[in-house]
């Protein structure tokens, strides 16, 4: 086994070490929903051994080779979405272009609610979803949407060119742009010092792309984001995750996170949410029920 097992849950296993390995050791073809958050190659701080600022090409050979078992582990008609900023998912689509089993699907444009001013260049206002199957996909469940209405006087915004009457009750169509996902910076949703994606991403990905009983994997843990609403929309999940694992088992045994928040450095420490140290789960040997795909 090219990584430990940490956590086993209904549906899920989750365990700690290098995810391009680990998903070499899986079986090819067993995965139906692969999302991926990767490190953004920005600096950011994930912990002991992770690094976050690799040469350009460094980052890219890294990037192809997980790329690379990733879709290696689809089944056809699988699903895989890749979150990154424009600048390396147009490298990764460019990538997963060149592999004649994957469908370009959708590129999806995920508004960024606060973005800082970079002298010389426009401000970034998006975040990129990658959207591929191999194959025709298996699923596709398009959500709707709620009538977007002004949230000063409760009016809706468009008018539908006239056509608001033949609407659907449900809502309108999801579209390529996603405006809607409020980011996690609350300590009470934070799970993990750095970039939680927000539940909300995670159900939509999940609803568009798998089916109860389907088995999805992320092989870029986190908070374990991922993990927490597979487990609640009844999908098996594997995860995996480098560094510290434990915010991902505090999350999903319903225990509060422990964290510094980022930034503040020693004030951060006022924010801790527990007072205890969390101790390591441990996982009784007729608890590890294996899923016959692991090697
Ligand atoms: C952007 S975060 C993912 C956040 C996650 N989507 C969430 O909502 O919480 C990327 C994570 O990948 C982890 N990571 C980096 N390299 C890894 C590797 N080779 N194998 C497994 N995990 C890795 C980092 O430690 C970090 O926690």
């Amino acid at each position: 086994m090219t990584a430990d097992l940490v956590m086993n849950t209904e549906c899920g296993q989750l365990y700690h070490g290098d995810c391009i390995p680990w998903m070499r050791s899986l079986e090819p073809g067993s995965v139906d929903l692969l999302f991926a958050d990767p490190p953004f190659n920005l600096g950011k701080d994930y912990g002991k051994g992770i690094n976050d600022k690799l040469k350009d090409d460094e980052y890219l050979r890294w990037t192809y080779e997980w790329l690379d078992a990733a879709v290696n582990l689809l089944s056809p008609g699988g699903a895989i979405w890749v979150y990154n900023i424009p600048r390396w998912n147009l490298m990764i689509g460019a990538y997963l272009m060149g592999k004649k089993e994957l469908m370009f699907r959708h590129q999806v444009a995920v508004s960024m609610k606060m973005s800082l001013p970079i002298p010389g260049k426009l401000s970034p206002a998006h975040y990129s979803l990658l959207y591929f199957t191999k194959g025709k996909p298996r699923t596709f469940t398009r959500p709707r949407t709620p009538i977007e209405v002004c949230r000063h006087c409760g009016g809706e915004i468009h008018d539908y060119g006239g056509h608001r009457n033949k609407m659907n009750p449900a809502g309108v169509n999801l579209t390529d742009i996603w405006t809607d996902l409020s980011p996690v910076r609350h300590r009470k949703d934070k799970r993990r010092a750095a970039n939680a994606l927000p539940e909300k991403m995670l159900e939509r990905v999940l609803t568009i792309s798998s089916n109860p009983g389907d088995m999805v994997l992320d092989p870029f843990g986190g908070s374990g984001t991922t993990y927490a609403v597979a487990e609640r929309m009844h999908r098996h999940w594997l995860g995996i995750e480098l560094g510290d694992t434990e915010p991902i088992e505090r999350r999903l045994t319903g225990r509060e996170a422990v964290f510094e928040m980022p930034a503040k450095g020693d004030a951060g420490k006022k924010d801790r949410s527990a007072a205890s140290t969390p101790r390591r789960r441990t996982v009784s040997a007729d608890r590890l029920k294996q899923y016959p795909l692991i090697a």
